[in-house]
């Protein structure tokens, strides 16, 4: 027993010296259930190298870490793969704390550190391509601009194959645990899931341009260690063909059902779209939002994969349920692709929130089936068989989409 945090041994050269942030719940947005990691590294090459820091706060820990492994002095260089602040927040004090030779960045993280805090020496920029030899081990940059921030690179240990990956293949998950094969599978699925919806959907096209450059590229991968939750050393190869079909978008026979309601009408409503949806041999997920049954970012989780996305909001003040506008808010911003939608609602007497959704619906590109279902204040037998006709009816459009793919 040292009484003090300890680092954990990734191969023979790297140690992970990061932070375990266990009541994280929300980043910006994004709802954290599992809490998170805050990933930094230790290369014991010649040039003794730390990749990333922590968030701000937990400073401390990530030197009491690094402590247990040398002497925080010995370090040479510091690479900042990332400008957010959750992985370059502690860099100004550990600037100050280690003294390194140097501190690289990409060329946008030579702009945009600066503008976050003084990091309190020279910013060495290294372009995409380029090779830093670390004496006995040497490591190559890869930009990956917009993935997420206009900052984001990748950095690759060439004698161990080992990527680090910055804040892609991570997730949002506070563990013991430190790899891939000590933590169920489903956690890893899920966790990554969610992580790519609520993050890097919106950079879909480039995530599938990223992967075929390292591709053509050749690299390989003993090991993938993101700035975010375990590393990946049991099959590394698996997240990158996970992002792979996640970027894609490809359209599927599965819809995502979401409403929230005031007296259960509309929830009744979603329901029997559903009924709709597995008669016509689709797929269907339900999701309330009611009372917080659902956040935003379970939502656009469960959208991940689906080909159909069916909103539903009765009409509250000649408008839609906050619930529900904050949900179609956050989906925009995340420009989901190739999908198609419809919208339900019940009303008591103006009934806007139908003609409302579809709008922001066809706002996001989604390919509306019908004008929508709206229903008189509790739906009688014929609102819910014109509810039950929409699901056969979007479950037959995606059978005839995913036909034509
Ligand atoms: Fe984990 Fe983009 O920061």
């Amino acid at each position: 027993m040292t009484g003090s945090f300890g680092s954990v041994r990734v191969n023979e050269r790297v140690h992970w010296v990061g932070a375990v942030d266990w009541n994280l719940r929300d980043f910006h947005g994004y709802s954290t259930s599992r809490g998170s990691t805050y990933n930094a590294y230790l290369i014991l090459a010649d040039k003794v190298t730390l990749i990333d820091t922590v968030k701000a706060p937990f400073f401390d820990e990530m030197m009491a870490r690094i402590r247990s492994v040398i002497d925080p002095s010995e370090i040479d260089y510091v690479i900042s793969n990332h400008t957010e602040m959750d992985h370059s927040g502690a860099l100004p004090r550990t600037v100050a704390a280690v003294g390194p030779r140097k501190v690289f960045c990409s060329a946008m993280g030579a702009k945009g550190l600066p503008e976050h805090f003084d990091v309190g020496c020279e910013l060495t920029p290294v372009r995409d391509g380029e090779t830093l030899s670390l004496g006995d081990a040497d490591v190559t940059f890869l930009e990956t601009r917009m993935l997420h921030w206009p900052d984001s690179m990748f950095t690759y240990l060439n004698q161990d194959k080992l990527l680090f990956s910055s804040d892609a293949f991570g997730m949002h998950l506070a563990s013991e645990e430190r790899f891939d094969d000590e933590l169920p599978a489903g956690v890893l699925k899920f966790e990554a899931a969610k992580y790519y919806a609520n993050i890097l959907l919106p950079y879909s096209a480039l995530v599938t341009k990223l992967i075929g450059k390292v591709t053509e590229l050749g690299l390989e991968f003993e090991m993938i260690a993101p700035d975010h939750g375990p590393i990946w050393r049991a099959d590394p190869t698996h997240p990158v063909r996970w992002y792979a079909r996640w970027a894609e978008q490809k359209p599927t026979r599965k819809a995502l059902v979401v409403c929230d309601t005031m007296w259960h009408s509309t929830e009744r409503m979603g329901r029997m779209i559903v009924e709709g949806l597995v008669a016509g041999g689709a797929r269907a997920t339900f999701m309330s939002l009611h009372g917080g049954a659902n956040n935003r970012s379970d939502v656009v989780t469960g959208l991940l994969g689906a080909g159909a996305l069916i909103v539903g909001s009765p009409t509250l003040n000649n408008g839609i349920l906050p619930s529900v506008a904050d949900v179609m808010t956050y989906l925009k911003g995340l420009k989901p692709r190739n999908l198609i939608g419809a919208a339900f609602g019940s009303y008591g007497w103006s009934g806007e929130s139908v003609k409302q959704l579809n709008a922001m619906l066809e706002g996001m590109g989604v390919e509306l089936v019908g004008e929508g279902v709206r229903s008189l204040h509790v739906p009688d037998e014929e609102a819910l068989s014109a509810c039950h006709v929409l699901g056969t009816r979007v479950a037959e459009a995606l059978a005839q989409r995913c036909a034509t793919e």
